[in-house]
């Protein structure tokens, strides 16, 4: 089976890079081999790769900074998913894209959000990774978005390894405690799509793209549990340097001003993926101490 695979050099693609071999022949691409803000090299490498599986891990995912940079985000994270889910559908190919929990607004929720539940993001960053969901599923390509959060990697930059940093330097952090999601480790995610590639492989009659036609759609992929920056913060500390902890402070998201509003709540009910493909993440208490072992 040939593979393509976007944003290898990510988070979740680095982690993907890691399963993806055992199931066919993986192109890898990172910003060097396809800048994903140039539609023409997009069609240009999907036509000579002409793979079975396409994988859009690859995006535009500085929060922050997309509030003064639009236009690349929309490039990114709306175009990008369209043209490839065009080529996707004209190659015959299964699309799995990821998108976020930002997606979604955050405001009043008092209960994890369902696949059904109306997006209304409140960032760039959010509205632009809608934009992409969108095309993808109006394009009539089959296609698995796996909407996550709060990604983090034992490798550079992110809340997880910040914490790590700032715990050396600090006697005291302040962080937010007003916003909920779910800590998910991207190894975690990288495993569940394996185990779904692998699920479809075994059904697969015709090709991977007709196995998936019935079941395209969007679901949500997170650890379980739900906690704030702040309990993130803590249980980062207590696990990674529990003889040093520095004295944690919650503060509120107004205390903490950023250029992008994030949603007050974004915990993703996993019930729909779970259903459909038997798949669960561990909690992501049990996900950090695993991530944590791969840190000397
Ligand atoms: N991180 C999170 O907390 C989070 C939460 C929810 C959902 N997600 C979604 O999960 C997916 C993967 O996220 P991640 O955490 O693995 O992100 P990441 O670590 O930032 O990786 C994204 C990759 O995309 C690449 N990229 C950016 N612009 C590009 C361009 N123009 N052309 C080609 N490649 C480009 C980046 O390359 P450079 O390194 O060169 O910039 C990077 O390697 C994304 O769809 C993201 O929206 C992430």
């Amino acid at each position: 089976m040939r593979i393509l695979l976007t944003g290898k050099d990510g988070q979740i693609g680095s982690e993907l890079l890691k399963v993806l071999s055992q199931f066919g022949e993986v192109t890898a691409t990172g910003r060097n081999e396809m800048d994903l803000a140039e539609p023409s090299q997009i069609q240009r490498i999907v036509r000579q790769v002409k793979p079975e599986l396409i994988i859009n891990s690859g995006a535009y995912t500085a929060v922050d900074k997309a509030e003064s940079e639009p236009d690349l985000a929309k490039s990114v994270n709306g175009i990008a998913p369209e043209i490839l889910a065009q080529e996707a559908k004209s190659e015959h190919s299964l699309l799995i894209h990821y998108s976020t929990d930002y997606t979604y607004s955050g405001e009043m929720q008092q209960r994890p959000y369902f696949e059904s539940d109306f997006p209304a993001p409140n960032s760039t960053y959010g509205k632009t990774k809608l934009e992409g969901d969108q095309a993808i599923e109006r394009s009539g390509a089959s296609h698995l978005i796996f909407r996550t959060g709060w990604v983090y990697s034992s490798t550079g930059k992110n809340f997880l390894r910040t914490i790590m940093k700032l715990a050396k330097e600090k006697n005291e952090l302040r962080i937010v405690n007003d916003q909920t999601g779910t800590p998910t480790w991207c190894r975690s995610i990288a495993i569940a799509t394996g185990e779904i590639i692998k699920s479809l492989i075994d059904k697969k009659e015709d090709s991977l793209s007709k196995t998936a036609s019935s079941i395209s759609g969007i679901y949500h992929m997170t650890c379980q549990g739900e906690t704030s920056w702040h309990g993130f913060a803590q249980a980062i500390l207590e696990l990674s340097c529990p003889e040093s902890i520095p004295k944690l402070l919650a503060i509120s998201t107004e205390e903490y001003p950023t250029p992008a509003t994030r949603p007050t709540y974004s915990v993703l009910s996993n019930t729909k993926l779970q259903k459909t493909f038997g798949v669960e993440l561990p909690h992501w208490e049990d996900a950090i101490k695993q991530c944590l072992k791969n840190i000397s």
